[in-house]
C-alpha cells in the first residue's frame, strides 16, 4: 500500500501533533514500504503540519578533522585517521554542508527544500524551518551539538521518532549531559579553521529506554512505519534520572568492549 501525503499528516494529527507543536524528528523513509511522490512528500507533510520542525543534518562525514590533538581529546575514539584519509580532504562546515546520509533521505530533503536555520556545530548541527527555527539553531549553537534540543525542550516540544527507534534519539546524549557524563570533544573544518566541537557518545544501548517512557509514548502506524512520540522534556527528565541512578545505565555492557560506553565508565566517579 502507498503511502500519501494526506495519510501521514492524518497519523501526525493522531499524534496529538498540530500546528501549536514544535518538533524533533528522526526519520527512516523505507519504513513506510512506499510512499506517494517520495520523500519530497514526508518532508512536506512534517513541514506543514507543525509551527517548528527540527531534524538532524549532521555532516561530520564531511568536516571531522584528524589532527595532532586526536579525533577525540578524551581517546574514545581512535585517534588516528582511516588509512589514505589527509586533512585536504575536510570540507568547511557551511550552512550548506549536505547531511550525512545516515541521517535519511527525508532529512537531506527537507535541508535542502527548506530555507529556515542550521545549527552551527561543524560536527553535528540541525536544521530547523519555522516559528522557532531561529531561536532553536541560532546564535550559541556553535559548540555544544545537543544545544538545539535544550532549547527545543524548553519550549516544551516534542520527540517524533518516525520508523527509527531510541538508537538514534539524540535527546539521550542531552539526557547524558544533564546526568554529568563527560561529553565527547572532536575537530572540524570550518570556514575558519580547525574548531573544536563537542560531540555525542554511542547510541546503540538506548533502546534500554524504551520499558521507562513507554508511558510516556503516544504511537500511530502509517503505512509500514511505526511513529513514536514523547513530550521532549519527560523523556529527556526520564533518561536524565535513569543514568543518575545507575551510571551504567544506557551504555553498552562491558563484555562489548564499546570504546565509547568503555570510556564513560571509566570517568564514573568512585
Ligand atoms: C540510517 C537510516 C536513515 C536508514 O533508514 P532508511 O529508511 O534505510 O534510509 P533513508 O531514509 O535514507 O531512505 C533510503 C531509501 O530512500 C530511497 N530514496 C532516496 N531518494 C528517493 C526518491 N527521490 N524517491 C524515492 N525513493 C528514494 C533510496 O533509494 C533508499 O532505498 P533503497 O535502500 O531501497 O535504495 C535510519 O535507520 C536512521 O537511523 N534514521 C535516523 C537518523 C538520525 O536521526 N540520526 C541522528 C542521531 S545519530
Ligand atoms: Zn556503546
Amino acid at each position: 500500500m502507498t503511502v500519501t501525503q494526506e495519510d501521514i499528516e492524518r497519523g501526525l494529527r493522531e499524534l496529538g501533533l498540530g500546528q501549536n507543536s514544535h518538533v524533533l524528528v528522526h526519520s527512516s523513509y523505507k519504513a513506510f514500504g512506499g510512499v506517494e511522490g517520495g520523500p519530497a512528500t514526508v518532508a512536506r507533510a512534517l513541514a506543514g503540519s507543525f509551527a517548528t520542525l527540527m531534524m538532524p543534518a549532521f555532516a561530520s562525514h564531511r568536516s571531522a578533522v584528524w589532527d595532532e590533538r586526536g579525533l577525540f581529546e578524551n581517546n574514545a575514539y581512535p585517534a588516528a585517521p582511516p588509512e589514505g584519509w589527509d586533512i585536504s580532504q575536510a570540507e568547511p562546515f557551511t550552512y550548506d554542508t549536505p547531511a550525512n546520509p545516515t541521517m535519511g533521505i527525508i532529512n537531506e530533503t527537507f535541508r535542502r527544500e527548506y530555507d529556515g536555520a542550521r545549527s552551527a556545530n561543524p560536527m553535528m548541527s540541525f536544521v530547523a524551518y519555522g516559528a522557532l527555527a531561529d531561536e532553536l539553531c541560532g546564535a550559541g549553537t556553535d559548540v555544544d551539538a545537543v544545544e538545539p534540543i535544550r532549547r527545543l525542550m524548553e519550549a516544551a516540544g516534542q520527540v517524533l521518532l518516525l520508523g527509527v527507534t531510541h538508537t538514534n534519539s539524540t535527546a539521550i546524549h542531552l539526557a547524558e549531559q544533564l546526568a554529568g557524563r563527560e561529553q565527547f570533544v572532536r575537530y572540524a573544518m570550518t570556514p575558519d579553521g580547525v574548531r573544536m566541537a563537542m560531540s555525542g557518545g554511542c547510541g546503540n544501548p538506548f533502546d534500554d529506554l524504551q520499558p521507562h517512557v513507554q508511558h510516556l509514548e503516544r504511537r500511530v502506524q502509517v503505512g509500514g512505519s511505526t511513529l513514536r512520540c514523547y513530550d521532549l522534556q519527560s523523556y529527556v527528565e526520564t533518561a536524565r534520572r535513569l543514568i543518575e541512578d545507575d551510571p551504567e545505565a544506557l551504555l553498552c555492557a562491558a563484555t562489548k568492549s564499546c570504546s565509547r560506553c568503555d570510556a564513560h565508565r571509566s570517568r564514573v566517579p568512585v
